[in-house]
């Protein structure tokens, strides 16, 4: 790796420092797996979702968004395979009754991969090195199947059959709408359906901060095409020389290390079985790095065989190197027809669509379901953002502009005078029309600088003694320190500019 990251806990402690995320419920102790986000943190979750949403469904012809509801027929997760499947092992302690999750407590002993483990595998590998309890140290009990589905009761009266779930994946509510999207959206294949929302996990041991939480928000597609043209993929050609650093089932079969290749070569030799999943893995990896990801610390890995869901043919998660290890950031799976026809058998509607070029009904396969996590995507800008400035002795947070909570800073270069103060407040109120801004009075202007810099303030906007002579201000750069001297007039078009990533120099005169 590049720099030294900082640990989950420092970014945890950061992130509350800086307004960005707090435990939730922090005065009564916390309750683990639940976060809130603060002024700056919802700023940053919009953006993210906000770009997302632009890329992958207002500028494609061939997506469309929905939004679905939380709380959905219990019969979807009958149908999905949630109710019987949707399970991680959970083990308790004998003596404090603490619980963990048994593949976690393998990975933290052993240091060696879970990933694919049955419930038999971890009860022999936690037998076998006689693996106690992390809490006290004493015996652990049997390995048990755990529902990761929180439950409620809908309506007044309690009962069985008033029990529903709060959804775990966003993606059952595109299935079960599938046919009204289609046709009321016209659709013809291929094409994708996508949503951004909450989903909920009853996690047994959530951790690392946002990386595993019980609630959580996720951006996911659904890619339909035609059963017979599932190697018709359209946009290949956009990606063909587009580089990622590749994991597949057999390197890791074999204990090779990851190469980084092309989606030409990981295709012609057959790493990546189809064309569509090659093209949403380069997608989904393009979509981080445009926005100011660093290459180095992502790969993409195929699911060994026994990792895969009970829904998937294949998957390749997009990883991150995290400082606790190269982790999921996104999955990318292949799920066939397989929710399609659940839906069908178990509700009895007719969820094909008819191909107007045989004239028959066909199902669509969903080639690729990219499904990715806000909040693992917060994390991730996060890292690769914080920087730690030696020269200026603070953090500079350097994010993407589109990301940036803030982006621009207006700062009275003294505060006790009240003409200055008033033509700054005029040119804030101007400019806040445009884009989220901040006005900030206290402390030395170097010190409004640095706090400027450690939340992400793209740009700073100085208003001085010479700006009440000749209506001109002073823009300073965050990751430049870089300054020039502009006129008023001209602020709003040359700030425009520069977040749309044009070099301060070439804006205005250069001040030193
Ligand atoms: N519809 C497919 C699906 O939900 P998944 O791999 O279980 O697949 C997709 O989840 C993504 O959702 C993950 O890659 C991750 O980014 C995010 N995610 C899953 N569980 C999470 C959790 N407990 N906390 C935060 N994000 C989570």
């Amino acid at each position: 790796m590049d720099k030294p990251k900082l640990t989950i806990d420092e970014m945890a402690t950061f992130c509350k420092r800086k307004g960005f995320v707090y435990q939730n419920s922090e005065i009564y102790g916390g309750i683990a797996g639940f976060y809130d986000f603060g002024h700056l943190g919802v700023e940053l979750k919009n953006n993210i979702k906000k770009e997302w949403w632009k890329t992958f469904v207002q500028q494609r012809d061939d997506v469309v968004g929905i939004d679905g509801s939380i709380i959905t027929h219990p019969m979807v997760w009958k149908a999905s395979g949630h109710v019987n499947g949707f399970t991680d092992v959970l083990v308790d302690c004998k003596k404090c009754g603490s619980r963990f999750r048994g593949d976690a407590l393998i990975e933290d002993k052993l240091k060696i991969a879970t990933a694919g483990m049955s419930l038999d595998d971890i009860a022999k590998e936690l037998a076998r090195h006689k693996i106690k309890c992390a809490k006290c140290g004493s015996e652990l009990g049997e390995p048990k199947k755990f529902n990761l589905m929180f439950a409620t009761n809908v309506g007044p009266v309690q009962t069985s059959s008033s029990i529903a779930f709060l959804r775990p994946e966003t993606a059952q509510i595109i299935f079960t709408n599938f046919r009204l999207i289609q046709e009321n959206a016209r659709l013809k294949l291929p094409f994708g359906i996508a949503q951004i929302g909450k989903a909920f996990r009853n996690e047994i041991s959530p951790r690392d901060f946002l990386f595993r939480m019980r609630e959580f928000e996720q951006m996911e597609i659904e890619y339909f095409v035609h059963p017979e043209k599932q190697e018709e993929c359209p946009f290949i050609d956009d990606v063909l020389d587009y580089e990622l650093n590749v994991y597949s089932a057999d390197m890791q079969k074999n204990n090779k290390k990851m190469e980084k290749m092309s989606i030409k070569k990981a295709l012609d030799k057959k790493i990546i079985k189809t064309k569509w999943h090659a093209y949403w893995l380069a997608m989904m990896h393009k979509w981080f790095i445009d926005l100011g990801a660093n290459a180095e610390h992502f790969r993409i890995r195929q699911h060994v065989k026994d990792e895969l869901s009970h829904y998937a043919l294949d998957t390749w998660d997009l990883e991150y190197e995290f400082p606790f290890g190269w982790k999921e950031l996104q999955g990318l799976s292949n799920r066939t027809d397989f929710d399609l026809k659940q839906h069908m058998e178990h509700s009895k509607n007719d969820l094909s669509i008819f191909d107007e070029e045989t004239k028959k009904k066909i199902l669509p396969h969903v080639i690729c379901e990219p499904s990715q996590g806000v909040e693992r995507a917060f994390l991730v800008f996060m890292f690769d953002a914080y920087d730690y400035d030696k020269k200026r002795e603070n953090v500079v947070l350097k994010l993407h502009p589109k990301l940036a909570p803030i982006k621009v800073g207006v700062f009275p270069l003294v505060s006790n005078k009240a003409d200055l103060v008033k033509k700054a407040r005029d040119v804030y109120d101007k400019l806040k029309t445009e884009w989220a801004c901040t006005f900030d009075l206290s402390g030395s202007i170097g010190r409004r600088y640095a706090r400027a810099d450690e939340t992400g303030i793209y740009a700073s906007v100085t208003i001085d003694f010479e700006s009440l002579e000749d209506e001109s201000a002073t823009i300073r750069s965050r990751d430049t320190t870089e300054q020039i001297r502009v006129k008023i007039k001209g602020l709003k078009e040359i700030l425009k500019k520069f977040l749309e990533g044009e070099k301060l120099g070439k804006l205005g005169k250069g001040v030193e």
